[in-house]
């Protein structure tokens, strides 16, 4: 009795430390949206002359959301048909050469989910 009532404290403090360590900066992936991808995927990353992402792309793995912006591979590993900006590579537009990092990325993609259901 007494063991049980430990252990779910701690796993009850070790889930909720690990939920805050991942919040994701919503706003801080909008202004890199707007400076980055914008011009291509549209103001809601509804499409335009890159991918629409607001469907399929929301339900992605970050893993393959991540490789898809630095590496220019879909989900399922295929290079993408049309071309974009090897952001791994050539960086951002703004910050200027700035190589993305994971919580660049995590920030975009989070952004990104909040038109999944528009
Ligand atoms: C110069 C135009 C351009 C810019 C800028 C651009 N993209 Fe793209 N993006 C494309 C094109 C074109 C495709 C589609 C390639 C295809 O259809 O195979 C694409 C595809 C994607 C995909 C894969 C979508 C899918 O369903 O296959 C993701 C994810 C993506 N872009 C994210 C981003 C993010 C995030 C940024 C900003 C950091 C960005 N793109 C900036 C042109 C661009």
């Amino acid at each position: 009795m007494r063991y049980s009532l430990f252990i779910s404290i701690v796993t009850g403090g070790l889930m909720l430390s690990g939920s805050l360590a991942q919040a994701e900066d919503i706003e801080a992936g909008k202004t890199l949206y707007t400076n980055n991808c914008q011009r291509c995927h549209g103001a809601k990353a509804q499409g335009g002359v890159g991918a629409k992402l607001a469907g399929d792309a929301t339900k992605w793995e970050l893993s393959a959301f991540k490789n898809a912006v630095l590496n220019g591979v879909d989900d399922e590993n295929h290079k993408l048909k049309k071309p974009m900006p090897l952001f791994g590579t050539v960086g951002l537009t703004n910050p200027q050469g700035k190589i993305p990092d994971d919580a660049d990325l995590e920030n975009i993609f989070a952004y990104i989910k909040t038109f999944a259901k528009k």
